[in-house]
């Protein structure tokens, strides 16, 4: 039956050729596992991109309506809790996978003649990933959302001559707004997906013409070679699984929960980026005062250029790793510098006074008694109440709360706030909760504080 199937389309589409084409590429050395990082890179795009449309129906690209929007995919549509998790930890995965494909490329010295071009579109893939991190993370319009971009865009401004016109353009504007809402939702979802396809085409394109690299030594890659399918088809495959079980597994049990609102008055709020923009963001602590232009373009954008043309600055012909001590040392250098400034920031974050687990389960308290029904808190929640953002100023009498739970009109008289004879305990959660809603104290406790220097250059904001 599928013999037929297959032979009737074979007579029309000339499959034959095609499937030739596309399984019998010789891999020289043969098939390894050390060869899967750009397929596994490859499927989380894929995967990324699925997301991405589903999330789109219902996503709005508005300041009024996006953090709705993300907060109905989160809690109403069915499994939409899933989808953005999978949306979510995909793109750690992508920087991770990447990051590999990188690592191997390097290693291998995969990136010389006749490679070239393919290592320079690889690099181009590289920058467009970021900004897809980049500008996705301000779309679901919370707190972190806000201000991160806000430390982002500003950076972009000590660029000398253009900087004033470049944070306009990413901003659609004088300020961070509607615009450039529309503006990020628009490059994530359209621009950059177009010009990577074109980019992933390209690459992929330049493999098939030069063809793998194989392994360093010439004598291995000449002794044996294999064709793509079956056995690298089939590593590739079980990779592509391995990775999808991970990443499905993060977003079926680690909720990613929105900060609050964003609050483009609340200048006291410390955001932190994703982990992967993370090393950069405590360099720049480093590089204050008249450094500060060194760490937010002058060495990113040597960096760039450098990466860029490696191919043509690493002369060296040899590709085996024990000829390669220079390569191979600043490689090492450099991964040592991103890992101890990733560590160090990490470190800082978890140094700080972490959140008390008594306000964190008052917090969920709070949702689960749909207090919000009648309370609203920095915008959020219904008006039948009064406004709770900031109830510890007027109210910071723990013993109040009590009473007031266990029968408002006790203290309140005449109130119409029902009681909630809950357990001892969960009162004292929920006290503490209330308790911690002051003013002056960052707005939510789900993103701790990264450290000192709050908003490099947010005086330009
Ligand atoms: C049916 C609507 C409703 C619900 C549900 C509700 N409240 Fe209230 N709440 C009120 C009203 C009305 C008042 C004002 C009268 C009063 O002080 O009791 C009030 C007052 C309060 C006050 C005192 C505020 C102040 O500034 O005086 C606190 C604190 C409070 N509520 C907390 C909560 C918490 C926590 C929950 C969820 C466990 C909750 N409320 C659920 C209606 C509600």
């Amino acid at each position: 039956m599928a013999g037929t199937l297959y032979r009737w389309l074979d007579d029309r589409l000339r499959l034959t050729p095609l499937e030739h084409t596309l399984l019998d590429e010789s891999i020289p050395g043969g098939a390894s596992w050390i060869y899967v990082f750009g397929s596994a890179t490859l499927f989380l795009f894929c995967l990324q991109a699925t997301t991405g449309m589903f999330l789109a129906l219902y996503y709005v690209p508005s300041p009024d309506a996006a953090y709705d929007t993300v907060q109905f995919i989160q809690q109403e549509v069915p499994f939409g809790w899933f989808v953005r998790g999978l949306h979510h930890w995909g793109a750690s995965a992508v920087m991770v996978a990447v990051g590999l494909h990188l690592l191997q490329v390097y290693l291998y010295g995969a990136y010389k003649r006749p490679r070239e071009l393919m290592w320079m579109v690889g690099v181009g893939l590289l920058l467009l990933m970021m900004g897809f991190g980049f500008t996705g993370y301000l779309l679901p319009w919370d707190q972190n959302a806000y201000w991160a971009t806000q430390v982002g865009t500003n950076m972009v401004a000590s660029v000398p001559g253009v900087g004033d016109f470049l944070v306009r353009v990413l901003r659609g504007g004088d300020t961070l707004g509607a615009l450039t809402l529309s503006r990020f939702f628009a490059v994530h979802t359209l621009f950059l997906p177009a010009l990577m396809v074109c980019g992933i085409v390209a690459h992929l394109f330049i493999l098939r013409r030069v063809g793998p690299a194989g392994p360093w030594s010439v004598d291995q890659a000449r002794q044996r070679s294999e064709p793509f399918y079956p056995r690298q088809v089939s590593m590739d495959a079980m990779v592509m699984l391995g990775v999808f079980v991970l990443v499905a597994g993060l977003a079926w049990t680690v909720e990613f929960p929105l900060a609050d609102r964003a609050d483009p008055a609340d200048h006291t709020f410390t955001p932190v980026p994703e982990w992967y923009f993370l090393f950069f963001y405590q360099f720049l602590k480093y590089m204050s005062g008249p450094l500060e232009p060194l760490a937010t373009w002058v060495l990113p954008g040597l960096f760039i250029l450098g990466l860029m043309l490696w191919p043509f600055l690493d002369r060296n012909p040899e590709r085996q790793p024990s000829s390669r001590p220079v390569a191979l040392a600043s490689g090492a250098v450099f991964l040592a510098l991103i890992f101890t400034l990733l560590g160090i920031s990490l470190r800082e974050r978890y140094a700080l006074p972490t959140l008390d687990p008594s306000v964190a389960r008052g917090k969920a308290l709070f949702a689960r008694q749909h207090c919000m029904a009648c309370h609203r808190i920095h915008g959020d929640g219904g008006k039948v109440g009064p406004d709770l953002s900031y109830v510890a100023d007027q109210r910071p009498d723990r013993q109040w709360h009590l009473r007031h739970f266990r029968d408002p009109s006790s203290v309140s008289p005449g109130s119409i706030m029902p009681a909630f004879p809950l357990a001892e305990k969960d009162l004292n959660d929920l006290t503490s909760y209330l308790l911690s809603l002051k003013s002056g104290t960052p707005t939510s406790p789900g993103t701790r504080a990264a450290g000192r220097h709050a908003h490099p250059q947010e005086d330009n904001a």
